[in-house]
């Protein structure tokens, strides 16, 4: 299987599942297989199902969508599907996709059973949706040349393809594109347990020496990511070298993640300042995110995207009609006393 990343004008090719765009280095620690995937059973269990048929058919598999929040492994899983179906796979993001050349270019380049996985789909120009719908459904596109009475119409068939989609934002997708998915897959935050294997398999690989306890004190400080794991488990291996003779206790890592600001309960600063800022400034909510992104100084996209889901779902925040509230134990995990929302607003 081959890999090829298309940025605006050209694609790269890149021969193997093991470096993608994204990796900065990371590329050894992907796993290549399902089997090797670690955690997302749910979503493993189907895929293998699907994959599985589609073999059996001789067919290519239909277009997936994959969403949910950033790091949980979108595109890793991505290549794990092209390498389970051993077929080639193209990247690209739909900030990339400039005009609409660069879509129909892309397309018409693929081969037989070929996965074009665009990234950040929701964020493909509208208009040019327009080109994918015959495309998935039909395997095929009408381009039209030239304008007025004279423009012509050139119908083109393209190669059976798989499409897969990314998105940290399944909401924002046109109801026509997301109909025309026949897979859906919701990534899920990862337990601590499942980052602990995570953490121990990519210790394992980049030969770093943990003790279970201290794995286990890394995954359960990474917000339910693999990204933000595999991340802090290169930082602790520093102090660990420095301090420890290399190995990764539980006693050194809790050192490394205070001293990286990541507290008990995996919150870093900017969790902190923005929980904070809702206490102090806002009597704990509710708040708009608009509001509170001015507040600190964030992109509203950056707080909804990267910090809410964990916050969610760890009960620091709730989402209210009305904006953001903080709950008592957000409170207590910043040692600020509850006074209880409803009798500051009185
Ligand atoms: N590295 C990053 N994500 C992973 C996953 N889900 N399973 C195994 N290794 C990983």
């Amino acid at each position: 299987m081959s890999i090829s990343f298309s940025g605006q004008e050209d694609s790269t090719l890149i021969t193997t599942a093991a470096s993608l765009p994204e990796d900065g280095g990371e590329g050894s620690l992907r796993p290549r297989t399902i089997r090797e995937y670690i955690g997302q059973e749910k979503a493993k269990e189907n895929l293998q199902i699907f994959i599985d048929a589609a073999k059996m058919r001789g067919e290519p598999l239909d277009h997936v969508l994959l969403h949910g929040p950033p790091g949980l492994g979108k595109t890793t899983l991505a290549a794990v599907i092209a390498n389970e179906m051993g077929v080639n796979m193209r990247i690209t993001s739909g900030p990339a996709i400039e005009k609409p050349g660069d879509l129909v270019a892309m397309l018409t380049n693929l081969n037989e059973g070929d996965i074009l996985f665009v990234d950040e789909i929701h964020r493909l120009n509208r208009a040019y949706e327009e080109i994918l719908y015959p495309a998935m459904e039909d395997y095929a596109i009408d381009i039209i040349l030239g304008k007025g009475p004279s423009a012509n119409s050139l119908h083109l068939d393209l190669a059976h393809f798989t499409l897969i989609g990314a998105t940290t934002r399944s909401g924002q997708l046109t109801a026509p594109l997301r109909d025309r998915f026949g897979v859906s897959l919701r990534l899920e935050l990862y337990t601590p347990e499942e980052l602990k294997r995570i953490v121990e398999r990519s210790a394992g690989i980049l030969g770093i020496e943990t003790e279970p306890e201290g794995a286990y004190e890394i995954a359960s400080r990474s917000r339910g990511t693999p990204r933000i794991a595999n991340r802090l488990l290169r930082r602790v291996r520093d102090f660990a070298q420095v301090r420890a003779e290399g190995v990764i206790t539980k006693a050194v890592a809790d050192e490394a993640l205070s001293s990286l600001e990541v507290d008990k309960q995996g919150l870093d600063a900017l969790d902190r300042r923005m929980l904070r800022s809702i206490i102090e400034f806002y009597n704990g909510g509710p708040v708009g995110l608009d509001t509170l992104a001015a507040t600190i100084n964030e992109e509203a996209v950056t707080l909804e995207d990267m910090y809410e889901p964990y916050l969610l779902q760890n009960g620091f925040l709730t989402r209210t009609p009305r904006g953001r509230c903080v709950t008592r134990k957000a409170y207590e995990h910043l040692g600020i006393a509850y006074i209880g929302q409803q009798q500051l607003e009185i």
